[in-house]
């Protein structure tokens, strides 16, 4: 699903944020990315959302080599991944419902189906009495919720989530990890990149640390052959 071989980036201001790193997530996985500030994870996830590219090596994502793509394939790429930033980039002349439904509403899908579908998702995460509220009105939780919401309700073939627990409470966060393994469970590949290490704990899901640019340790699938190295 997600292959990196030889990756490395190096940013215009000598920074080299990743280091010659390989990496394969099969289809189905649950992945969280661990490391210190400044470790490479959050360039990690730009490079698989092609919003960066890499100065060296090969990224294959969902099938498509994601530094030879063309720049008008960009936005059909990306409608297959949902996607959730840390600082959620919501729409704030929109209320929570048009923040979700504005992600189908770029696609072909009818109005009947999002009519539909919305409501499914925003009772998903816990946002069915908030559908009207525009986001400066809500929680910090609120508002994440409403950002995987909004990666959800497209049906996408990966998650990749930066710190999306970052502005919420312990308990929340655990609710979203696990609502997130229950999306994994019927197929979705998830990558999420956190610093929680005792949320990292509560699930047995495959740890990948990466540190100064380098993986330095993987556990590998879950439940696959691989031990903890
Ligand atoms: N746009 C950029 N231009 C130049 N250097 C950058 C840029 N973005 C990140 N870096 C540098 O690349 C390295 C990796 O940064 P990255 O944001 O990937 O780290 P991170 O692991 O996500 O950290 P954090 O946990 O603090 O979010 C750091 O040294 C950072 O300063
Ligand atoms: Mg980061």
């Amino acid at each position: 699903m997600i292959k990196l071989s030889n990756v490395t980036k190096k940013y215009e201001s000598g920074n080299v944020a990743l280091n010659n790193v390989d990496l394969g997530i099969e289809r189905g996985e649950f992945v969280f990315i661990v490391g210190s500030s400044g470790a490479g994870k959050s360039t990690l996830m730009r490079l698989l959302l092609r919003e960066e590219t890499p100065t060296s090596g090969r990224i294959i994502v969902n099938g498509r080599n994601v530094g030879e793509m063309r720049q008008r394939e960009i936005p059909y790429f990306r409608r297959t991944l949902g996607v959730v930033f840390q600082d959620f980039r919501l729409i704030p002349t929109m209320n929570v419902y048009d923040n979700v439904a504005f992600a189908l509403r770029a696609t072909n899908v009818s109005s009947k189906d999002i009519r539909q579908r919305v409501p499914y998702i925003l009772n998903l995460v816990g946002l069915q009495g908030k559908a009207r509220s525009m986001p400066e009105n809500i929680s910090g939780g609120e508002q994440q919720r409403v950002a995987l919401a909004r990666a959800l309700v497209n049906n996408p073939d990966i998650i990749l989530a930066d710190e999306p627990t970052g502005n919420i409470d312990p308990e929340l966060s655990y609710e979203i990890v696990e609502l997130l393994s229950e999306i994994n469970k019927v197929g979705t590949t998830v990558v999420m990149v956190t610093h929680e290490h005792e949320l990292v704990a509560q699930f047995r899901h495959r740890i990948i640390r990466i540190e100064r640019g380098r993986i330095v340790a993987d556990t590998g699938k879950i439940g696959g052959q691989r031990g903890r190295k």
